[in-house]
């Protein structure tokens, strides 16, 4: 496979980092295409962990280049910080890391509208990472966002900035202005050499066979339009946005691999019907370590949802699908399964995503037996407990599509593929 896609398909949080690292070790390029430092992409390999934000994960491999698409937005205060971190742990990233000139900028007053909406909305908010990223996102979709390459035109910048905070209803005096722009113009000098055309890095890339892995964040029932709506991110978090977000059209994707977990998170606000909130859910998160890598945020946890999921799949064309983070379930009694939702009374398996027909849905769950087996070690379906196979088949069956990869622990190397 020459280009393949690992795409998040819940709520984001499904370990895709994980899956990336694994197939990191046989590709030439990482690319993110989406999303900005509202991901927390977590690794551990050689008892160290890593948790990336905007740069992809695949940058632990010294020889892969990492790509970042114009989908993306990104606080370069934030980023610098990322790159210094990485720095410091040995790594270097010249010559390997490219930012498209047309990623969008998240600047403070994005992060400052970020955290007032989010208090305004009180009871209804979001419950966002408070990045910046919707403001950011909506200024660029109403054309008076910021991109990368306005950088490197100090006045044409001034003009734009002093916009931005006028279709904000806000006059900002000349020293404000330049409060603004100074520190964005000395971040500036630090990045422009990763500044680079990513649409014609990729071309030249697939002209040279290399192969390509586009790193999805957040997960695609966050997707802003066909996730739940008002409770998403503002990026599209599909198969599709991997064009919109990179100039690599998704048609020339030759892999969708979809990324699940054996249960189900979800951090913010926003339905979530198969939530759980009691001693399982309380004993899933502490093994699992279900804590935000970004916020902190303990996550709700939820048992496998089976409807949305073979939403998520239909809807990106997953080819078939990693699931993670089976080791968690050892020792539970019994796992319960989302096989359908009862709606208004009738059994249907459509996802519902308004939150108003949320009351309204119940989950219908079939019961598998657990294990009490630590499966950490097992590096083939083969080798897990019965009880854990028949789960998985399960979920196959269900979602419509061949599991390909399972892990089975946090490290690099409690990973298997499934041979065909
Ligand atoms: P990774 O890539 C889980 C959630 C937030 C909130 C909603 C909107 O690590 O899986 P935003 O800050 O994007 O405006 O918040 O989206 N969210 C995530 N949830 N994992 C993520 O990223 C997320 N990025 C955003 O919690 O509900
Ligand atoms: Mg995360």
């Amino acid at each position: 496979m020459s280009s393949t896609l690992v795409l998040g398909c819940m709520w984001g949080d499904e370990a895709k980092a994980k899956i990336v690292d694994y197939l990191g070790k046989d590709t030439d390029v990482v690319v993110r295409f989406q999303g900005g430092n509202n991901a927390g992409h977590t690794i551990v390999t050689g008892g160290k962990k890593y948790v990336f934000h905007a740069i992809p994960s695949g940058i632990l491999y010294p020889k892969t280049k990492c790509f970042i698409g114009s989908g993306v937005v990104i606080d370069p205060f934030d980023l610098l910080e990322e790159i210094k971190l990485l720095e410091s742990n040995g790594l270097k990233l010249d010559k390997r890391l490219f930012i498209d000139q047309r990623a969008g900028i998240v600047l403070p007053l994005h992060k400052i509208l970020d955290e007032r909406n989010e208090k305004r909305l009180a009871e209804a908010k979001i419950g966002t990472t408070k990045r910046g990223i919707g403001p950011a996102y909506s200024d660029l979709t109403a054309r008076v966002g910021i991109r990368f390459l306005d950088l490197a035109y100090p006045d044409y910048l001034k003009s734009r900035v002093t916009e931005l905070y006028r279709y904000h209803g806000i006059e900002i005096s000349k020293a404000e202005l330049e409060n603004e722009i100074v520190p964005l113009l000395k971040a500036m000098e630090k990045l422009k050499h990763y500044i680079n055309d990513v649409e014609v890095l990729l071309a030249i890339a697939e002209g040279n066979e290399e192969r390509i892995l586009f790193e999805g964040a957040q997960g695609a029932l966050l997707d802003l339009t066909y996730g739940s709506y008002p409770y998403v991110t503002s990026s599209r978090v599909m198969t599709d946005a991997v064009g919109i977000g990179t100039g690599f059209s998704a048609r020339n994707l030759d892999n969708v691999l979809g990324v699940y977990k054996a249960y189900c998170t979800r951090v913010g606000e926003g339905p979530f019907p198969t939530e759980i909130d009691d001693e399982i859910a309380t004993r899933i998160r502490t093994t699992g370590n279900e804590f935000g890598s970004t916020t902190g945020r303990p996550r709700r946890i939820g048992w496998f949802d089976t409807v949305a999921a073979k939403y998520s799949a239909r809807i990106n064309t997953v080819d078939n699908f990693a699931l993670t983070c089976l080791d968690v379930l050892s020792g539970l009694q019994q796992i319960k399964l989302c096989t359908a939702y009862k709606y208004h009374g009738h059994e249907i398996d459509l996802f519902i995503f308004h939150p108003m027909e949320m009351q309204n849905v119940k989950p219908i769950y079939e019961d598998f037996p657990g294990w009490e087996e630590d499966i950490s070690a097992c590096r083939s379906i083969g080798k897990l407990p019965k009880a854990a196979q028949l789960y998985l088949e399960a979920i196959e069956d269900y979602i419509k599509s061949n599991l390909m990869i399972v892990s089975v622990g946090k490290d690099r190397k409690q990973t298997f593929t499934i041979k065909p």
